[in-house]
């Protein structure tokens, strides 16, 4: 998601208290069980994560400050509206990036949600399942951690079904339909406009 700029996006992200703009001081003191979306987007899935496990320490993190920015304005809604939750933060940083600000196994559990698919076979490694992160993932995940990734591209899930296992992962749990399960499930916003298009929505589970 790269939303238009918005003018002072930069000073607003930077400065606000949900923001975590020295994460490198944090390596190998953050709280757990701690759990990092990946390109949380607006952030709708994670906030909702946060209110329904308060005992888990949930991290976002997105590339873009003009997208932060929209997570941390919805967050706020959230607040003065009286929903607090004070089990969630913010980082602006590239996931190429995360072995800088945590250390080797300190991720209990990573989310990939509605990942940009990069359909050109040239851009293959910017896929957040391709083997370049899913070795990055294997350095900073737990022992017993997992990735739990969601999408409503189906090339994308299928290039992940292999590309998955052949960096030396188990898939542990695999659905082409999501929502015809009786899982449990929190929806993100790519979720709720692809599937009310009738599109089905595939997940997978995977740990080493
Ligand atoms: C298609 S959006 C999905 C947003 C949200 N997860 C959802 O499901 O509604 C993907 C997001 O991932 C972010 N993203 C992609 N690659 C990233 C990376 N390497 N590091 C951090 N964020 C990334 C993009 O900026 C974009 O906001």
């Amino acid at each position: 998601m790269r939303l238009r700029h918005i003018k002072g996006c930069e000073e607003f992200v930077n400065n606000h208290r949900l923001t975590i703009t020295d994460p490198e001081s944090m390596k190998g003191k953050w709280k757990h069980p701690l759990h990092v979306e990946i390109g949380m987007g607006k952030g709708r899935f994670i906030r909702e994560m946060a209110k329904l496990n308060p005992d888990v320490y949930y991290i976002g993190i997105e590339r873009y400050e003009s997208v932060i920015q929209k997570a941390i304005e919805r967050k706020e809604k959230d607040e003065a509206e009286g929903i607090e939750s004070n089990n969630l933060n913010f980082i602006c940083m590239d996931a190429e990036k995360l072995e800088d600000d945590f250390a080797p196994g300190e991720i209990d559990k990573i989310y990939l949600n509605f990942s940009d698919p990069w359909p050109k076979a040239r851009h293959e490694h910017r896929r957040l399942t391709s083997p370049k992160f899913m070795k990055i993932y294997d350095r900073v995940l737990a022992k017993d951690g997992t990735v739990e990734f969601k999408t409503d591209n189906e090339a994308l899930f299928d290039y992940s079904l292999e590309s998955i296992p052949a960096s030396g992962w188990e898939l542990v749990y695999v659905t082409r339909d999501l929502h015809a399960e009786d899982v449990p499930n929190v929806m993100t916003e790519y979720e709720e406009k692809f599937s009310s298009k009738g599109n089905p929505i595939y997940k997978l589970v995977a740990r080493r």
